[in-house]
């Protein structure tokens, strides 16, 4: 029963649509009324094998203009997209050579060094071994790096794109290793891309025996080219570099083999001038993608605030949401199913008065952690290094409902 006036005239609204459709239908139906030309009713387009999304939806990655094509990244529209999983097609990218072009029928994994049994393995061989699909997320350690000073980027694209979530599928690493039977010195992996530079990073024996996968599918589908088809190595909570691509070799060893991405580069040059090195886990992180950087409010009233939180280290545990820069904190609703490792969805119901505000969010993972402030993480990490910034993102909104990052 409607409870006022409003309600009563907006249900009658919706039975007189409701009513003047199905007439429609019946008209249809008796050949009466021709359809009109090109709508809704005329005759619609032929099925196809693969489908396209809606000519009406241009979401797109973006694509710094400033870097070749060999080397580029690509960043995900977080502030457009719902739920946990980013489409294949909108996966972040970050290469260093190049896309290389891999037939699947003449690729293969050579297992070797300290395990009993050196093996290879065709892509044949690893689909027929114990699978398992997760849903985790993947982020470049580089994501933030735009955040050490204030008011950092304009969109939540711009700022934390370089992060997305999939169902991942694919053989266990441990399977494999356990498999081949490591050998009591095997301490650490080394892991090598086939592209032009032979993307290597060195892993910890123990992340190789607990949650590494190797995987070759996305979403249901096979890999996409730019995600490492048709293998790459899943380290779900390590920092995206160490996900190896276009994965053929993993070589046991008993120690780091230092190559040039874990020396050179991905590496934390600190204050008083020693680094961090071997740096894996991406720290608790969350951010609001609506209302976010250049989307604007369109009304006074109903918001909700959305956004997502993910921690390298397992669950997200708790989200708080801010509307007056920190000065006090709301929990927002986290969406289940929640995954270790994975973009966990928070909602916050709010009224938005037409007043100023500045919207915060800050994330708690299952180990306790709290997301810092980015001045907290300046006091502790200095400004010498781009990469692990997990801070606090805020978003002002001004009278007008325009939001921006001032
Ligand atoms: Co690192």
């Amino acid at each position: 029963m409607p409870e006022t006036k409003d309600e009563e005239r907006s249900s009658r609204r919706t039975f007189m649509a409701l009513t003047a459709a199905i007439g429609g239908l019946a008209a249809c139906e008796s050949g009466t009324e021709a359809p009109v030309a090109g709508g809704p009713r005329h005759l619609g387009s032929t099925i196809s094998p693969y489908s396209e999304r809606s000519k009406y939806e241009t979401t797109t990655r973006f694509m710094p203009a400033t870097k070749t094509p060999e080397q580029a990244s690509s960043r995900t529209p977080l502030q457009e997209l719902q739920g946990i999983i980013t489409p294949s097609g909108l996966h972040f990218e970050r290469h260093h050579a190049g896309i290389p072009d891999i037939d699947p029928v003449n690729h293969e994994l050579l297992v070797h060094g300290l395990v009993d049994r050196p093996t290879i393995f065709t892509m044949d061989d690893l689909k027929r071994l114990p699978s398992v699909s997760v849903v985790r997320f993947v982020e470049c350690s580089g994501n933030g790096g735009s955040e050490w000073t204030a008011p950092g980027s304009t969109t939540a694209q711009l700022a934390h794109g370089l992060a997305s979530c999939s169902e991942w599928t694919g053989v266990p690493l441990r399977v494999v290793l356990e498999e081949l039977g490591v050998q009591p010195e095997g301490r650490w992996i080394y892991a090598e891309g086939a592209d032009a530079c032979l993307m290597a990073r060195s892993v910890p024996i123990e992340k190789a025996m607990d949650d590494a996968l190797l995987a070759y599918a996305q979403n249901g589908d096979a890999l996409r080219p730019a995600q490492g088809y048709p293998l790459r190595l899943l380290l779900p909570g390590y920092e995206g570099n160490t996900n190896v691509k276009w994965l053929h070799v993993i070589k046991v060893t008993d120690q780091p083999m230092m190559t040039r991405d874990e020396t050179s580069k991905y590496t934390d040059l600190l204050p008083d001038g020693k680094a961090r090195q071997f740096t894996f886990d991406l720290d608790a992180k969350s951010l609001i993608t609506s209302p976010s950087g250049g989307q604007k409010i369109a009304d006074l009233g109903f918001v909700e605030i959305r956004g997502l939180a993910w921690s390298g280290r397992g669950l997200i545990e708790r989200v708080e949401v801010s509307v007056d820069g920190g000065e006090t904190w709301a929990d927002a609703e986290l969406e289940g199913p929640l995954h270790p490792k994975a973009f966990t969805r928070f909602r916050l119901p709010w009224h938005w008065d037409g007043s100023t505000a500045v919207l915060l969010s800050r994330a708690t993972d299952e180990t306790g952690y709290l997301q810092p402030t980015v001045d907290q993480l300046i006091e502790a990490r200095g400004k010498n290094s781009n990469y692990h910034n997990n801070s606090q993102k805020s978003w002002t909104i001004a009278a007008d409902g325009s939001v921006s990052n001032a």
